[in-house]
């Protein structure tokens, strides 16, 4: 294990990014991006993906220099064709536009097409609500859920963003797999040997198992039985069948799939809180978290937590404390950093 301090880590890998033909300004953004799920806790969606996205580049699967088609539908509306650049680049570009739809007209709304892995949805969320806007983000992935019902899996663990300005300086933001663990998590405890928690996937022939290797194999179980299934489903519409981007299953795999590009779809739309209420929705809002703050709690928790705020202190504490980068990791990047 070795700790590097938040300069030296983003200067590595903007340079491991460089070194794999991403212009300095996309290397700039796709580092920031990565490092920002080391500082909010998110390690699976960290470091540990940088040899991911450098194998698909040198696959020529991901484009590093790909010439983005920006369409202008509406005043609100655009449509992005990523043409298989990284996704961090093309995500970017996606949540700026939105935003500044958003200002201009109280809405914007962006589909990308196209695209690949995009890191966590709470990084694009942040933005428009440092614009104070409220917003979501959808996404799809890789087959990893048995629609509700079937023995195979197809749907993505297909994340569902929501954000607003609290009025405060942590944000509400809610941003959740619509599995019971995020894939990650099942991919790194297959990687380190460890157990997952009963009750978060299915073996391929359909038993329960606490074996990360067998769950890769067989399926992860959706939250709440044939909500969450529903929920997956809706995210693969708007994310893949609305964009034109790859859907019902048809996104590839980052990590096994290397016969083409993902074709991920993102779904950005943001919103001008105040379109209702005026100024009032800042009170309105403060008002709303005090009184559920102020409920009774149960034995155990100290503070009734709004989603965004855990996030929030862990960036603050990994700001200070630095970014763990582990051994093998760290190996991955030496060996990266030092391909050009
Ligand atoms: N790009 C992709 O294809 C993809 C796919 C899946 C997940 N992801 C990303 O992975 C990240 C992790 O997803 P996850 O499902 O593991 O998230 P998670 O289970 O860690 O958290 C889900 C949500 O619950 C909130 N939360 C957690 N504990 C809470 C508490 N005690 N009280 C109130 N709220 C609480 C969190 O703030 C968060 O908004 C997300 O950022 C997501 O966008 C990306």
């Amino acid at each position: 294990m070795h700790i590097m301090n938040l300069k030296k880590i983003n200067k590595f890998v903007y340079e491991i990014f460089l070194n794999h033909n991403l212009s300095s300004k996309d290397a700039k953004i796709s580092a920031k991006a990565l490092i920002n799920a080391e500082l909010v806790g998110a390690h699976t969606h960290g470091l540990s993906r940088l040899a991911m996205y450098c194998k698909r580049i040198k696959k020529k699967i991901i484009n590093p220099k790909a010439k983005i088609k920006i369409k202008k539908i509406s005043q609100s509306i655009t449509h992005i064709d990523a043409k298989n650049s990284i996704g961090f680049v093309a995500a970017d570009i996606g949540i700026k536009t939105a935003i500044k739809n958003a200002k201009k007209t109280g809405i914007g709304l962006v589909a990308i097409k196209n695209s690949g892995h995009y890191g966590l949805s709470s990084y694009y969320a942040e933005q428009a609500i440092k614009k104070n806007l409220m917003v979501w983000c959808f996404t799809n992935a890789p087959p990893a859920i048995a629609p509700f019902g079937a023995k195979k899996s197809l749907f993505g663990t297909n994340p569902i963003c929501f954000g607003t300005p609290t009025g405060n300086k942590v944000p509400f933001i809610l941003d959740t797999s619509v599995s019971m663990i995020n894939r990650g998590k099942i991919r790194v405890a297959a990687k380190l040997g460890h157990k997952i928690p009963l009750g978060v996937a299915l073996d391929k022939f359909g038993k329960a198992t606490t074996d990360a290797k067998k769950a890769l194999k067989g399926v992860q179980l959706p939250i709440a039985g044939f909500r969450g299934s529903g929920l997956a489903w809706m995210v693969d519409i708007m994310s893949g069948v609305l964009t034109g981007a790859n859907h019902a299953g048809k996104v590839k795999d980052p990590f096994d799939d290397f016969t083409g590009p993902q074709n991920v779809g993102h779904l950005f739309l943001v919103l001008k809180p105040g379109i209702f209420v005026g100024k009032n929705y800042i009170k309105r809002i403060k008002e709303n978290i005090k009184i559920i703050k102020k409920l009774p709690k149960i034995k155990g928790v100290q503070e009734i937590l709004y989603p965004g705020q855990g996030m929030s202190a862990r960036y603050k504490q990994n700001l200070k404390k630095g970014i763990v980068v582990p051994k093998n990791i760290l190996e991955d990047l030496i060996k990266l950093h030092a391909v050009i």
